[in-house]
Order: C-alpha cells, then sequence, then structure tokens
C-alpha cells in the first residue's frame, strides 16, 4: 500500500480507513506506542501495536532511530494533544538501529555535538524545522521575484574575475600540486592550467548579473558562493548561498526599497507558511535565551521579532549621521566599544552596527552613503568626492544581512576607480565595455542566504542553518 506523509493524516478525519506511514521512530513507550516521525511535518503521528499478538522479536527491533512501515486503521485518538493514531495491523522494520549505538537518544543534545554528526542531526527535530524553514524561504525568493516579472539568471560557480576585489577566493586548478609547470620567471605558469588561465570559485554572481540586467531589464541570481576568508565566527562561512537581485534603472532609494519590500514578504511568508516549525523554534529560543545573563537576552522573543520587521518600516540613515550618534553614544563616551568610534571614514563593527538596530533605533536600519575607501570599486561616487552610493540593511542579532549599491555607470568614473584601486583592468574589460554601450544607471544587492535563515529561524551560529557547513579547518561530510 502507498504511504500517506504525516503531514496529511494528521488532518485528516480518521474513519477506521486503511493507511500506511514509514518513517523513523523517535520513541516507543510501552511496548506499544511509538512516535514516527517522517520529516513531512514537525509532529510525529502514534503508532499504537498491540505487543500481545505481535511477535516478540520484531517488538525488539522497535527502537529509537529505526525506520519502520505500518498499516492499520486511522482512528480518532484518545490520547491528549493529537487527534488520530494508527491502530496498527501490520508493521515491518524497514531499517534497524541498535540502540547502544544510536547516537540520538530521545533527549536534548547540544549543537556542537549535533556538528559532529551533521549526518544524523537531520533527524532532530531542531534540523528537521529549519530545513523545512530554509527551503520555504528558497521558494518565497523565486515567488518574490517571478511575481515582479525578474528573470532568474544562473550565473558561473567558476570564473576569472574577483567581483568584491577582495581578494579572498578558492583558486580553482588542475595542476599537479607538487610539479606545477613554471614559466621563465619560475612563477607557476597558468597558461598550462584547464581554462587557459587563473580561475577561482566565484565571491558573488553581481558582475555577471549585471550585464543581463542591462538586457533584461529585472534579475536576480540565486547560487552558491566562496570566500576564502579566515572568518570564524558566527556569522560567516566558507560556502554560502547569496540571492542578487540587479535592476536596471533603479536608484539607490528604489534600491533600498527593494530590499525592505524583499525581506518584509520573506519574513511575512515565513509566518504565514512555516507556522508550527516556528513555533517549535520560537520554544527552542525562548529556552536558550533563559540561559542567558539577563543583559544579553533580546528584548523581543522571535515570533515577535518576525512580526515587528515584517510591520514596520525600516530606518533609512546616511553613514555621516551613524558616525554621529555612534561619536555621541553612551558604549563610546564610556568606552565600552571595542573599537572606539573617533572620526568619519572608519569601517563600522558588528558591536555598531548592533548598537544602532538593537539599541538605538530599535529596528532594522539601512546605512548608506559609505565612505568610498571601505568599500567596492563598482559603487557609484556621489557628488561629494567622499562617498558612494552603498547599502548595507543592518538586521537586529544578525548585523549586516543584504550588502548592495547603486553601480557605477559612467565609464571614466569607473575606470579610474578601478586604477586608483590597482585592480587588474584586463580582467574587467566586458565589465567596462558595459559602461561603453548603452550604459544605463542601475542597481543591486546581496542577499546572505543563511544569515535570512538565521534570523528567521532564531538560530544563533551559522553552522546550523546550512546542512553541511565549510569554515576554516572543517570539510567533512
Ligand atoms: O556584502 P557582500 O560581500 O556583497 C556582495 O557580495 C555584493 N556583490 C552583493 C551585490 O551587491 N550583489 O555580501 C552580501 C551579503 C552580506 O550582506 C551577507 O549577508 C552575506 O552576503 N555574506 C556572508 N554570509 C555568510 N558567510 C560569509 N562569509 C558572508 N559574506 C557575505
Ligand atoms: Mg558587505
Amino acid at each position: 500500500m502507498k504511504r500517506t506523509k504525516i503531514k496529511v493524516l494528521l488532518s485528516t478525519s480518521p474513519q477506521h480507513q486503511e493507511v500506511t506511514v514509514q518513517g523513523w521512530v523517535r520513541t516507543f513507550r510501552n511496548n506499544q506506542f511509538i512516535a514516527i516521525n517522517d520529516g513531512s511535518t514537525i509532529n510525529t503521528i502514534q503508532a499504537v501495536v498491540d505487543f500481545a499478538t505481535m511477535d516478540e522479536s520484531v517488538l525488539k527491533r522497535i527502537t529509537t532511530g529505526a525506520c519502520v512501515s505500518v498499516t492499520g486503521e486511522l482512528i480518532p485518538s484518545p490520547a491528549k494533544g493529537q487527534t488520530v493514531e494508527i491502530k496498527v495491523n501490520q508493521l515491518e522494520i524497514l531499517g534497524d538501529s541498535d540502540p547502544e549505538k544510536f547516537p540520538l537518544q530521545p533527549k536534548k543534545h547540544s549543537l556542537e555535538f549535533l556538528r559532529e554528526i551533521a549526518h544524523l542531526r537531520s533527524r532532530t527535530n531542531t534540523f528537521g524545522a529549519v530545513m523545512r524553514v530554509r527551503h520555504a524561504m528558497a521558494y518565497a525568493i523565486h515567488k518574490f521575484y517571478n511575481d515582479r516579472g525578474f528573470f532568474y539568471i544562473h550565473t558561473p560557480i567558476i570564473t576569472g574575475s574577483d567581483a568584491e576585489g577582495a581578494g579572498a577566493m578558492f583558486r580553482v586548478t588542475t595542476l599537479d600540486a607538487d610539479k606545477p609547470p613554471r614559466d621563465e620567471n619560475g612563477h607557476i605558469d597558468y597558461k598550462e592550467d584547464f581554462f587557459g588561465r587563473e580561475t577561482n570559485l566565484t565571491v558573488s554572481g553581481q558582475l555577471e548579473g549585471e550585464t543581463y540586467a542591462l538586457a533584461l531589464g529585472e534579475i536576480y541570481t540565486f547560487g552558491p558562493t566562496f570566500r576564502a576568508e579566515n572568518s570564524n565566527t558566527t556569522r560567516h562561512l566558507a560556502e554560502f548561498w547569496m540571492i542578487e537581485p540587479e535592476m536596471a534603472f533603479y536608484d539607490i532609494q528604489d534600491n533600498m526599497q527593494l530590499a525592505q519590500d524583499f525581506l518584509q514578504y520573506l519574513v511575512r511568508y515565513a509566518l504565514d507558511n512555516c507556522a508550527e516549525d516556528l513555533e517549535f523554534l520560537h520554544k527552542r529560543a525562548q529556552e536558550e535565551e533563559q540561559s542567558k545573563p539577563q543583559d544579553q537576552r533580546s528584548e523581543l522573543c522571535l515570533l515577535d521579532r518576525l512580526k515587528f520587521v515584517a510591520e514596520n518600516d525600516f530606518q533609512r540613515l546616511p553613514y555621516t549621521e551613524a558616525i554621529e550618534i555612534l561619536k555621541n553614544s553612551n558604549p563610546n563616551k564610556k568606552k565600552k566599544f571595542q573599537y572606539l568610534v573617533e572620526e568619519w571614514g572608519v569601517d563600522l563593527q558588528s558591536e555598531h552596527e548592533r548598537f544602532l538596530v538593537e539599541k538605538h533605533f530599535k529596528k532594522p536600519v539601512i546605512l548608506y552613503n559609505y565612505p568610498k575607501d571601505i568599500k567596492a570599486f563598482y559603487m557609484r561616487q556621489n557628488e561629494d568626492g567622499k562617498t558612494v552610493a552603498a547599502m548595507d540593511v543592518l538586521f537586529p542579532g544578525i548585523g549586516e544581512i543584504i550588502g548592495g549599491s547603486q553601480r557605477e555607470e559612467r565609464y571614466d568614473r569607473l575606470l579610474s576607480r578601478i586604477q586608483e584601486m590597482n585592480l587588474p583592468e584586463k580582467d574587467l574589460w566586458w565589465y567596462l565595455e558595459l559602461r561603453k554601450f548603452g550604459s544605463a544607471p542601475h542597481s543591486g544587492f546581496g542577499l546572505g542566504f543563511e544569515r535570512l535563515i538565521l534570523f528567521v529561524t532564531g538560530m544563533t551560529n551559522i553552522r546550523d542553518v546550512i546542512a553541511y557547513p565549510r569554515f576554516p579547518g572543517n570539510a567533512e561530510f
């Protein structure tokens, strides 16, 4: 008999109809009650076996972690907290799980421990919930852009350019690491490499995305990106997913509006479509909060935080004003910041971003018009000669969730910036050429997918919102 997913059964009216469920045993109580989960929902269904008639040797194999197939009658459940249960007629063990060895006992495990067994943490309530929310967000992203007439462009994973001009890239090569070919000066000769040149994994699809925005109007990318920075934080991964919309004829203000609409849409979508998983994650986050010292607890709990962000405008704030606020802030005057804010031009640290968002404005902040010296070469230069039309969206508990800008569409300005910053002009020939033929004002931004998932799920470490995190010193699985 074909199986029915538990999510469906839990909202089916029980009329003694025969059903089959296949899934993994979470618990088995009193030689009678099996809680089965099949991943379709956070909830389990209760299957009741009659131990008097069931073969003893089969009963013994119903253990936490085992995979079972049960067929029986769907009946109203007398137990509290569930409307239906299955009265089992047939039970088959599809896969045994030795209870002495299975590492996931029915108790609370630390996230650190679960990271060591990332191939099994998928079976926990927490990771089931996080991954279902992650899926819903991926779907909602495509829906948001599709509904607005944006086109999904697949930009290359292997590229020859450094989009951010920051140099933190993973090299892609097929040369023999022990004996690479060398040129007459003794340097490794990449002309002999697979692509006949140096290549790396992409840090961003933006530059290629721009070429399609200036043809199809409004596009977005959604793909994996790679950064070889040695950042061991709860906000950084070496491999993460990024959504990068790029729009012709948008200025920085239009760009900020789209970023706000986009984030609010996604949060609202999660609230509307992931209620059970969010409820679970909400409780989980609350328990975690309770173990923190009072002054480190967030003011709003997960569900309130999501509703707040979905309903309130983000604060737009020029960098220059942010510096004034920070300079005069209490933590700065009392030297509580690790990095004191003394002069215009400094890059903001996450302690400053979090102060603005969590303490000063108490809402998401879009900082814009940053000093050009702390931002990428492609950002549009403002008339003041000092700032560029950059924007970062800062979120409570997360810090920067989006980075973007209006792009420099003027050929001469772009070229001089590339030269000033000593970037490889020859690799960027095609990007420059875009400004020679039918250039147009345009803007875009990048949303870090895992940072979004952190925010929506209330998880606190980015390594727990992607199936197999990649970070310095770790590429297991
Ligand atoms: O600010 P970033 O570096 O901007 C860009 O890459 C632009 N090309 C985007 C664009 O304008 N099209 O990265 C964008 C976002 C950040 O705001 C952050 O959310 C996320 O990507 N991000 C990371 N997420 C996880 N791990 C890392 N190492 C990340 N680096 C950036
Ligand atoms: Mg950034």
